[in-house]
């Protein structure tokens, strides 16, 4: 059942006096989940703390992307069962990927959870909570073909107050073959570009400076008044003709919000439009950063992982967006090891990333997911070894382009948001460029929030370091 009436929330909020404790694992979708189940939580009168024995109910937001994310999970769950031992009202909840990949076997397995939740159904943690805390166990793992959360003002806790994410789409309908998203995520959807702006305002009024506009597959946004991105053929006439698409969404965001720096991830190389670089070139605040996974350099790996798009499609994208933006920096996602990937692939994935050169990556051992096409019809017959060492040939390779890359910026200067300080220093703020390479500098009498120009004077593969002109 899914709450629908504020009412029913207000009228909670006066009897409870409990505390929360959040852990997010994953994507940056995930992270952004959790900010509304905050909210959701916080309406009902639960408050957020820091502390893990303090709390009344614990919350792992869950990742299934990969066998290792799951484990990691499991372990944590496991480190957390004494706590119940300790206080016999602590209730467990696991929510997002793994609560809708294994359901009610959760509760059944592990024993120590008392509620599972999927990505769609945070509306209804008051009445589960409700459930739960008479003594029942709850579930919902309901997926919507609605459902954005478009209403809910995310509560931004572990935030550094400068930026934050704006989720503008839900699900993803691409079923690359190895992934799991589809799965756990459900169809794509997206989000009304009213409630998207009202989001990006209330942060602009509480000194946000820059946002990431967020999506499995951002380059698909379709607004058309609502519903699955897969039944827009259905919709009427004045819906096609009035639709906004992500370059329109892009458009009327950095409109609105000059002042306001503007990035958005994941795009995917088969649904990007041209029409997405005019709109980074027309406007100063759209950073000229695009993530832009391929998982491989071969044909014949693209399609076996149903990758709508060639190499030599993806090459041709990034040459045409560096000639229209040519300070523009990319970054990837690879995976290693995808059944039957051979040794000739893997050197076509080399090879691809030295035409691209990307400023850095995110690279995975192929992991099988079950209930993917790629584990129902292929065998993941690349033995762990070989996937180990392909991952560090591309590993190092890239630590080889992201020296390069930034070694480029020495004796220069960039413009960089300061965001917080240095992990490695508290004399020294950390922040990013436009091509999303974080920079660190003394701090002087400088402030979060500012843009500064940084000379550079060195680099690692991963940081510029400098300081402020
Ligand atoms: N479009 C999404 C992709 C989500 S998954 C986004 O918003 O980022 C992120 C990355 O994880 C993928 O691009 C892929 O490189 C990797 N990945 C997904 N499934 C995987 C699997 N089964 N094994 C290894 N890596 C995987
Ligand atoms: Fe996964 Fe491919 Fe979508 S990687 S999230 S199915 S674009």
């Amino acid at each position: 059942m899914i709450v629908e009436s504020k009412e029913a929330i207000k009228v909670e909020k006066t009897t409870l006096d409990k505390k929360f404790h959040l852990i997010s694992y994953g994507c940056q979708m995930n992270f952004a989940d959790s900010e509304v189940v905050a909210s959701i939580l916080e309406s009902i009168g639960y408050s957020n703390t820091n502390t893990i024995e303090n709390s009344d109910l614990i919350l792992l937001n869950t990742c299934s992307i990969r066998e290792k994310a799951e484990q990691t999970i499991r372990k944590k769950l496991s480190s957390i069962d004494h706590l119940k031992k300790k206080n016999r009202t602590l209730k467990i909840g696991v929510l997002g990927c793994m609560a809708e990949r294994l359901k009610e076997k959760f509760l059944i397995e592990e024993k120590i959870v008392d509620l599972v939740v999927g990505p769609d159904a945070y509306r209804d943690l008051p009445n589960l909570l409700k459930e739960v805390n008479s003594g029942n166990d709850a579930v919902n793992v309901l997926l919507s073909k609605d459902e954005t959360y478009g209403d809910i003002n995310p509560q931004r806790f572990n935030t550094n107050g400068i930026s934050a994410f704006v989720s503008i789409t839900r699900g993803c309908d691409n079923m690359c073959t190895f992934c799991v998203v589809p799965f756990t995520r459900g169809r794509e959807r997206s989000r009304d570009p009213k409630s998207i702006i009202n989001e990006i305002l209330d942060l602009e009024n509480r000194g946000y400076k820059e946002i990431t506009l967020l999506g499995q597959n951002v380059d698909s946004y379709l607004w058309y008044g609502g519903g699955l991105k897969k039944d827009f053929k259905n919709a009427s006439e004045i819906q096609k003709k009035t639709a906004v698409n992500f370059s329109k969404l892009l458009d009327l965001v950095a409109n609105e919000f000059p002042k306001m720096r503007i990035r958005f991830t994941t795009s995917n190389p088969q649904d990007f439009h041209d029409e997405v670089i005019f709109t980074m070139k027309k406007h100063k605040n759209i950073c000229n950063h695009i993530h832009l996974p391929v998982q491989s350099g071969s044909d014949v790996i693209l399609k076996a992982m149903n990758r709508q798009h060639s190499r030599e499609e993806y090459l041709k994208l990034i040459s045409k967006i560096k000639q229209i933006l040519p300070d523009c920096g990319f970054s990837h996602d690879m995976i290693t090891g995808f059944p039957n990937e051979t040794a000739q692939d893997h050197e076509l994935t080399l090879s691809l990333m030295e035409e691209v050169k990307y400023d850095f990556g995110f690279m995975f051992k192929y992991s099988e997911r079950p209930g993917t096409l790629a584990s129902r019809k292929l065998d993941d017959n690349i033995d762990e070894e070989t996937k180990q060492n392909r991952l560090s040939e591309i590993i190092n390779l890239q630590q080889k382009h992201s020296l390069e890359n930034l070694s480029k910026y020495v004796g220069n200067t960039t413009e960089v948001l300061i965001e917080k300080e240095s992990k490695k220093s508290n004399d020294h703020w950390a922040g990013r460029n436009e091509q999303n390479i974080m920079v660190v500098f003394p701090k002087k009498n400088l402030h979060p929030g500012e843009l500064v120009e940084i000379f550079i004077e060195s680099n690692t593969a991963t940081t510029l370091i400098g300081k402020a002109i």
